[in-house]
């Protein structure tokens, strides 16, 4: 199977709790990550530690798995070399030798621009690197002599395995063609964009897992229908902070289902992945048994597949990797 992961959100669905799950229940010989670069976050929990990740696929939890950064993903060489030591993983992570490059001055440029202060960017430098490439002026990490050993030909990899597991980052409503423009990332983020970071066809991919999470989060500007006060979020437990910034993020106790139905047919999601449904239905915390779950609980996730059309395959009950209902229908 090459399944790929996406968020169908503001970004922060709890993408790398799903993915730490996957990796551990399918074993993918490869987990290749795709998406903009440095501006996500995403947090695995397992074995007790907390894991956050910016670069580095969170697949890497299933030790035998190589791990593989796309071409489409921007590197930031400081970055990428403290999570390769944070996971232990200089043996087995790789970066597409076309991937591009985040320099200082990119950084800086996403620091001081008046627009990436109206946007209310993630200062990584991400956006100002994307538009160097486009403009063909963009920096490569192949001029990095430190990365020279970590670069191979991913697309070359991932067409020749069959279990793959695919990584996407940001989130639909982020997406810079389909999102809440112009406050969104500087790619879009939709599964085909995510398949051609990593340098697959269209063909080549079995799935499309979307993530959502049981209410809608968002950092930085942009509209966000029924949002709360920090007050009231704080008070249904739904007040969260943002990995990357530590910003605190925008919350609204509702799903939005007219964007998720059109996030579920341009990633062309074949399942769903909700998380947090214990911080929406407190007595489900570590449930790992659909059964055992509460009837609130049960009547929301099949209300989501009603209104998605999309079966609800992978149910999010707490922090740790494990904390997951896996529905799923496997050969
Ligand atoms: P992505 O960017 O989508 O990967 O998400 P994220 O890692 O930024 O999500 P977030 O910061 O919101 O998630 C962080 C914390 O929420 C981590 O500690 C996760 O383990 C935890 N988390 C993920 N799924 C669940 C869940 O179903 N229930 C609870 N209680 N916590 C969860
Ligand atoms: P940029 O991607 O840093 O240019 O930021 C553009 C917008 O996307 C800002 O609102 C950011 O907060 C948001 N954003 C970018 N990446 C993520 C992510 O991984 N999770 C949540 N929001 C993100
Ligand atoms: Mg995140």
């Amino acid at each position: 199977m090459r399944t790929i992961v996406v968020g169908g959100q503001y970004g922060d669905e709890g993408k790398g709790k799903i993915l730490s799950h996957l990796a551990l229940a399918d074993k993918p010989e490869i987990v290749a990550r795709g998406g903009v670069g440095p501006n996500a976050g995403h947090e695995v929990n397992y074995n007790g530690k907390k894991y956050p990740l910016r670069l580095v696929p969170c697949g890497f939890v299933y030790e035998k798995a190589k791990l593989m950064i796309g071409a489409g993903v921007f590197v930031n060489p400081e970055i990428f070399f403290k999570e390769i030591e944070l996971i232990g993983g200089q043996n087995r992570t790789f970066i597409d030798f076309r991937a591009g490059l985040i320099t200082k001055e990119h950084i800086e440029r996403d620091t001081a621009s008046e627009n990436s202060k109206k946007i209310g960017t993630t200062k990584t430098g991400c956006g100002p690197a994307v538009s160097d490439r486009v403009n063909r002026i963009g920096r490569m990490v192949s001029e990095v002599p430190e990365l020279k050993k970590y670069l191979i030909d991913v697309p070359k990899a991932v067409n020749s395995s069959q279990n793959v597991l695919i990584e996407g980052t940001q989130a639909f409503m982020l997406s810079n063609l389909y999102g809440t423009y112009p406050f969104v990332t500087s790619k879009d983020v939709s599964a085909s964009t995510i398949a051609a970071d990593v340098g697959l066809g269209p063909t080549k991919i079995d799935d499309v897992i979307m993530v959502i999470k049981s209410y809608t989060t968002r950092v930085g500007a942009g509209p966000l229908q029924g949002e709360l006060s920090v007050e009231d979020a704080k008070s249904r437990n739904m007040q969260e902070y943002g990995t990357v910034t530590g910003r605190p993020r925008r919350t609204s106790p509702d799903l939005h289902f007219d964007d998720l139905r059109t996030a579920a047919m341009i990633n062309g999601a074949g399942q769903i992945a909700i998380t947090k449904i214990d911080i929406r239905f407190p007595g489900n915390m570590g449930v790992r048994d659909y059964q055992k779950l509460t009837n609130e609980a049960k009547a929301f996730v099949s209300d989501v597949e009603k209104k998605l059309g999309v079966p609800v395959t992978l149910i999010g009950t707490g922090p740790d990797a494990l904390d997951v209902i896996d529905r799923r229908i496997r050969n």
